[in-house]
């Protein structure tokens, strides 16, 4: 039986540290916001950071709070600490200032309560209630579900029996959710969601987040291809010969074993991360960079995709799993052996897959897409293979180490841009060596990226949808990843482990590219 604690009271004085000036344009419209799954690991790594850095940046709402609801026992004082140590704890945070965070923590309360139960909720009511008028947030609300998708459901249901799912007459304007990925297990799970969701939400109410969307450097593969003229021209088959996407993790899956033994790298990565980079990469110019305008083009890129039907599992499909090994020196166990994993788990920590895409602009071109644990390095990259010249009207004695034209965006870490073409090398002789023109995020802008997720909360909080992913968008990718996860289902005979921790996956993933002439990139 959950017990539920009394709001505490109104704080004597309402801090202010902002000073007006600081308020961006399109600064948001007040809201409360209330966290689901408010005691779990996202809220503490990522979300009470992420809201910390806006308010630090003056970019929260002056009319704003917040809730944390879980089924953890807590009271307000309890979860203000839970904020103040996720401050002090997290690399993301910028600037620790002790008025923001008091400010911050004055606004912060929170509900211990079940997600399936009506008296929760209805405490979960009053208390909106009272902080709408203690705080001015005129009955605007975001419901931030940090918890596995198979509660989405129950809260929906929940909210919307106790009329929370849209803005009460005569008060609020907005009442949002925003929900993570992984979007559903498999096709099925994701349509059953969103028919779940869509009973109690618009369309435009709901907010399916992928933080990878939120990245500036994500967010830059679209200013380089629609904000140059120079690129778009031989951004297809003509002038490009492949495309790699790699988003490889040197970290295994920490203390996350239950959920990686449901979820394995193809649903944690490559159903949203690594096909967010994919669609971006090979999408056509939207209209806009409206919501509806940006979503559709990205959306029937992944359409566009061939599926990689049962049959060709085998020829376009890689799987792997970590043993033990070394990764910078550390010697790691291998996943067999990871806390609640089980110690024959056919879970693969690695998957790589040969994509193409049915469209005029990129018929017969190879988009090579890869991800794993324990990898050598953390790495996020995509990298565009450039066709080599029809002729070379150079002798090969003159020419050493050219390997044709490659633009590699780096996402992370070590952001930016690299422009590999060949040179002469200076000397009497004719001679040419691969050099490399580099643009660096970091040494250009000298500012540290805004996190993901503040990106992501600030945008729900203006009602901009761009940056989300849309009831279609999350089913069609997941008809492509269908039928592999079927065909590795019914086939569960690979020997695990295949690749050791500290390496770049099973040897399998070369031969995928090696059939095809081609090699994975050295990073
Ligand atoms: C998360 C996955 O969505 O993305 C994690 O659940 C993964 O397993 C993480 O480590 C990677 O994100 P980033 O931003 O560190 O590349």
């Amino acid at each position: 039986m959950a017990t539920i604690a009394a709001p505490s009271a109104a704080p004597a004085e309402i801090i202010n540290p902002f000073r007006e000036g600081l308020r961006l344009e399109g600064a948001t419209t007040p809201c409360l916001l209330v966290i689901f799954g408010a005691s779990g690991d996202l809220t503490k790594r990522k979300l009470l950071p992420a809201i910390y850095n806006l308010a630090q940046a003056s970019l929260l709402p002056p009319s704003f709070a917040m809730i944390g609801f879980a089924s953890t026992q807590m009271d307000d004082a309890q979860f203000r600490d839970v904020l103040r140590d996720a401050v002090a704890n997290s690399s993301e945070v910028r600037v620790r200032d002790p008025a923001v965070l008091a400010y911050l923590q004055q606004r912060c309360y929170y509900i211990s309560g079940d997600f399936g139960d009506p008296a929760a909720f209805g405490a979960l009511k009053a208390q909106l209630g009272v902080l709408d008028q203690r705080y001015g947030t005129s009955g605007n609300r975001i419901f931030y579900t940090a918890t596995p998708a198979s509660l989405y459901p129950p809260i929906a249901e929940k909210l919307h029996e106790s009329a929370l799912t849209v803005p009460e007459p005569g008060l609020g304007h907005f009442v949002r959710i925003i929900v993570e990925k992984p979007f559903g297990h498999d096709l099925a799970s994701a349509k059953m969601l969103n028919a779940e969701l869509e009973k109690f939400f618009q369309e435009g109410q709901i907010y399916r987040i992928d933080h990878y969307l939120g990245k500036e450097t994500v967010q830059n593969i679209l200013v380089l291809r629609f904000a140059n003229g120079i690129f778009e021209p031989i951004w297809n088959r003509r002038y490009v010969d492949s495309v790699q996407i790699t988003v490889a993790e040197s970290l295994g899956i920490e203390d996350r074993g239950k959920f990686y033994e449901e979820t394995g790298v193809v649903r944690d990565v490559i159903q949203n991360h690594a096909l967010q980079l994919l669609s971006l990469v090979a999408m056509e110019p939207p209209l806009t960079f409206d919501a509806r305008d940006f979503r559709d083009e990205k959306i029937r890129v992944v359409e566009a995709v061939h599926p990689i039907c049962k049959e060709d599992v085998p020829n376009a499909a890689v799987r792997g799993q970590y043993g033990p090994g070394f990764v910078a020196g550390v010697n790691v166990p291998g996943y067999r052996q990871e806390r609640n994993v089980a110690p024959d788990s056919i879970v693969p920590t690695y998957a790589a897959f040969k994509f193409t895409v049915d469209n005029w602009r990129w018929a017969g071109v190879p988009f090579y897409v890869r991800s794993g644990k324990r990898m050598p390095k953390r790495v996020t990259e995509i990298a565009m293979q450039f066709k080599e010249v029809p002729h070379l009207p150079f002798r090969k004695s003159q020419v050493e180490m050219i390997a044709g034209n490659v633009l590699s965006l780096r996402i992370q870490p070590d952001e930016g841009i690299t422009l590999k073409f060949g040179a002469k090398v200076p000397g009497p002789v004719m001679r040419i060596r691969s050099v490399a023109m580099d643009f660096d995020y970091g040494a250009t802008f000298g500012t540290e990226d805004a996190s993901p997720y503040e990106r992501l909360i600030l945008d729900c909080m203006k009602g901009d949808q761009t940056l989300f992913d849309r009831d279609d968008g999350v089913e069609a990718a997941w008809s492509l990843i269908d039928p592999i996860l079927q065909v590795w289902q019914e086939h569960p005979t690979v020997k695990f482990s295949n690749y050791a921790a500290g390496t770049w996956g099973p040897a399998e993933a070369d031969e995928l590219l090696a059939r095809d002439g081609k090699s994975w990139r050295l990073l």
